[in-house]
């Protein structure tokens, strides 16, 4: 069984690479050796790998940005899925791709799910909504996990953002009026271990396992339960630093609106999604957004 990781360096591609090895052949590739701007890389790559599985954790992610970049958001988030999808068709392997909660407007006030219909509001969504399109079809077979607030012990995310600053500031002020659910990296390398590894026996993962995984491909909301807001998540984050580091001294933490804290691309109000169809399809999920985070703490170096 071999499984071609892309994206091996980003915050969910490295805790994959991680959390495969040993149970399959993990051809993990960074930027530098597969490129997802560049098409012809993709297909040569794939093309020498003959992978049984491809999971997609590359993608063009700062959300501001891509709204002065949308040509490199597009060729990354867009094309290059379709690539893969192409690649993976004709490789007869399965394509596990992520994708995102910002596909929606956040206009619901109950969990998303998945046949809800999706309004980007910026670039980043619009981009990554095209590259689930373009997995579709490309009729390979394909598992896409659309997730939320993703952050880990590396890599750019709110959490790290919260600590740094802490170091600096004695109060800090964090939007209160967008919700969501904060998904470790790791507990999503750890479901999708879960997905290929069906019989659970945590040996090795065989084809099997892999056919069985793809006779319901499709696309699943995957994300830790619960929700909260980005305040909220902050006071948690802090609550749960002082609960392993002696004498840590967390800022005050000011709830403000979203209209204090303008940003380039708008962000949904609300985009927690329901991982319901995932549970039931194949009896996994994330457990609470705290449980992840007690777990990310727990294990940070400086912690
Ligand atoms: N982060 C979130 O809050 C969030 C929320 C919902 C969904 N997601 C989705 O979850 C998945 C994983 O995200 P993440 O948080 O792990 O992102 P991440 O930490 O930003 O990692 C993305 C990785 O993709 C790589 N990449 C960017 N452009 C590339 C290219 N042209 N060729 C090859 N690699 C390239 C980046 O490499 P460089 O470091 O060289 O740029 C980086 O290592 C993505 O599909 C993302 O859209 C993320």
């Amino acid at each position: 069984m071999r499984v071609l990781v892309t994206g091996a360096r980003g915050q969910v591609g490295a805790e994959l690479a991680r959390e495969l090895a040993g149970r399959t052949e993990v051809l993990a590739h960074d930027r530098a050796t597969l490129d997802l701007a560049k098409p012809g890389q993709i297909a040569a790559r794939v093309r020498e790998a003959r992978p049984d599985v491809i999971v997609n954790a590359a993608a063009y992610t700062a959300v501001d940005r891509a709204e002065t970049e949308a040509d490199a958001a597009h060729a990354v988030n867009a094309v290059a899925p379709g690539v893969l999808g192409e690649e993976a068709k004709r490789a007869n392997a399965l394509l596990i791709h992520f994708s995102t909660d910002y596909v929606f407007d956040g206009t619901k006030r109950t969990p998303y799910l998945e046949r809800d219909p999706t309004n980007p509001l910026g670039v980043y969504g619009r981009t990554k909504l095209a590259g689930e399109a373009a997995i579709a079809q490309s009729g390979c077979r394909h598992l896409i996990l659309r997730t939320s607030w993703v952050y880990g012990p590396h890599g750019k995310n709110f959490l790290l953002t919260m600590l740094k600053l802490a170091q600096t500031r004695d109060e800090l002020r964090v939007v209160d009026d967008q919700r969501g659910a904060p998904t470790s990296s790791r507990s999503l390398a750890r479901l999708v271990r879960e997905l290929l590894d069906r019989n659970g026996d945590t040996d090795a993962v065989t084809r099997a396992e892999v056919d069985e995984l793809a006779s319901r491909s499709g696309l699943y909301h995957a994300t830790a339960a619960g929700e909260t807001s980005w305040f909220g998540f902050a006071q948690a984050i802090f609550a749960e630093v002082a609960r392993y580091r002696r004498g840590f001294r967390a800022p005050r933490v000011l709830a403000i609106p979203t209209s204090e804290y303008p940003t380039p691309a708008k962000r949904p109000a609300y985009s927690v999604l329901s991982s319901a169809k995932l549970r039931e399809a194949f009896g996994v999920g994330i457990p609470d957004w705290r449980l992840g985070l007690e777990e990310s703490i727990s294990a940070l170096p400086e912690v």
